[in-house]
């Protein structure tokens, strides 16, 4: 339950909201979510259409600009984001300076950051031309930032972005070089990666989104905002629980408890069961029903299915047949299979974040656009309920 307050200070009623709980802080166009019912709606157009029909660029264009593109709209858009996937060689030595075996979200979040430093010409927050052209550069880089810090890791050379390859292929290319997967699985991977960043893309006002918009309202730019996204994503309770799901599931592989005896910790509340829950979907999550459909398709491929997805699958089970998870409306996330598909792929899992960050950036952006054209704009500023000390005075001072 969440514990709703009005309260009569100093300078009139506030609210307290935990957690915002309750507190609706923008009127937005972006996304549509029913939480009761399970659904999901980028620009009026359902999530399960999107994730079957459409490619990740045009979902982005779509989340971004608010329609989907006409064939030339979308060339443009791609031909752009080509263009700009190189980072400066400057900036480059200075991922690479930083500790190998940092996390990517860490790098990755300062990475961004300097973006403004590199492109000062498209910080002005006032100047349509230099939000689009930020808007180009972050959707372009990203994925180039992404891969470099990732191979950083595993001490193997960058590979620039390849103009002639899609957005999708490009970023697998960039990652795993020669080791990318080929032919049929080479096709079926791309597709994954693509519906999975699809299925990203946007989810109103989550953790990661506010934060750009809190950090955007005070007029500061683009770049910023989104490296504080990032940072914001990276925690275990939002994006991180990708990683947390794959850690947890290997946690019950190589300690042999039971399936029964780890949920009865859970219930015990010595931890959550990560992947399950969410502030907003009381019934089902409709990104994690595609997922699930998805991590089917790759993980049984053959007649040997992934064993982290098979303990995955008994643990849903069991936590759906538990009536401790069912009366707190605690299902699978958009996390609870992500991470062993990501798995399967090669992706080391703190890399698991990474991609959500890639897939997630669209949002970000388009809410960040959004919100400097809301008439209702004005700096993120929330009352709190002071509940300290009263007036003290300090040893000595005077009255006077
Ligand atoms: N495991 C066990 N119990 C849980 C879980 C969980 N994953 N999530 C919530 N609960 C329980 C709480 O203990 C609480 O029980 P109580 O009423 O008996 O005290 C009740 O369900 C409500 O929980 P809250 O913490 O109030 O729910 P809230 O909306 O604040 O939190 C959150 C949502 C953070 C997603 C939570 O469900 C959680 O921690 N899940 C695990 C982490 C995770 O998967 N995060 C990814 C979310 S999706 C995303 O960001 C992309």
């Amino acid at each position: 339950t969440i514990e709703l307050k009005t309260l009569l200070g100093s300078t009139g009623m506030t609210t307290l909201d935990p957690g915002f709980g309750n507190t609706a802080s923008c009127s937005s166009e972006i996304t549509y979510i029913d939480g009761a019912a399970g659904i999901l709606r980028y620009r009026g157009y359902p999530i399960e259409d999107l994730a079957v029909g459409a490619t990740f660029l045009e979902v982005a264009y779509l989340v971004i600009y608010g329609e989907l593109p006409e064939p030339a709209q979308l060339k443009e858009f791609s031909d752009k984001l080509r263009e700009n996937a190189g980072i400066p060689d400057d900036m480059g030595a200075l991922i690479d300076a930083m500790p190998r075996n940092g996390h990517p979200m860490s790098l990755m979040a300062s990475a961004v950051n300097t973006l403004a430093a590199y492109y000062d010409d498209s910080v002005d927050p006032s100047d349509e031309e230099q939000v689009e052209l930020a808007t180009i550069r972050l959707m372009a880089k990203l994925p180039t930032i992404a891969s470099r810090i990732y191979r950083n890791s595993i001490g193997e050379k960058p590979i620039n972005p390849d103009e002639s390859l899609d957005y999708v292929e490009n970023f697998i290319k960039m990652t795993f070089g020669d080791g990318a997967p080929e032919g049929e699985l080479g096709d079926l991977f791309n597709k994954a990666v693509g519906m999975l960043l699809v299925l990203h893309a946007d989810h109103e006002l989550n953790c990661s989104t506010a934060t750009v918009r809190v950090v955007g309202s005070s007029q500061a730019d683009i770049y910023a905002s989104v490296a504080s996204g990032i940072n914001a994503l990276s925690g275990p309770s939002h994006g991180g629980a990708n990683q947390a799901v794959l850690e947890m599931l290997e946690e019950i592989r190589d300690s042999g408890i039971s399936i029964d005896d780890f949920l009865e910790r859970v219930k015990a509340r010595e931890m959550r069961l990560m992947g399950f829950g969410h502030r907003v979907y009381k019934n089902f999550d409709p990104r994690s029903k595609e997922i699930k459909v998805l991590a089917s398709q790759i993980l049984d491929r053959d007649e040997n299915p992934d064993e982290l997805f098979k303990l995955a699958l008994k643990l849903e089970a069991a936590a759906l047949a538990d009536s401790y998870f069912t009366d707190r409306k605690l299902y699978p996330n958009v996390d609870f299979y992500t991470g062993v598909i990501y798995r399967t792929m090669g992706f080391p899992t703190n890399m698991f974040t990474v991609l959500f960050a890639i897939g997630r950036l669209p949002g970000w952006v388009a809410h960040y656009r959004e919100q400097l054209h809301d008439p209702a704009f004005r700096i993120a500023r929330p009352r709190q309920h002071y509940v300290g000390a009263s007036e003290r005075r300090y040893p000595g001072a005077s009255d006077a």
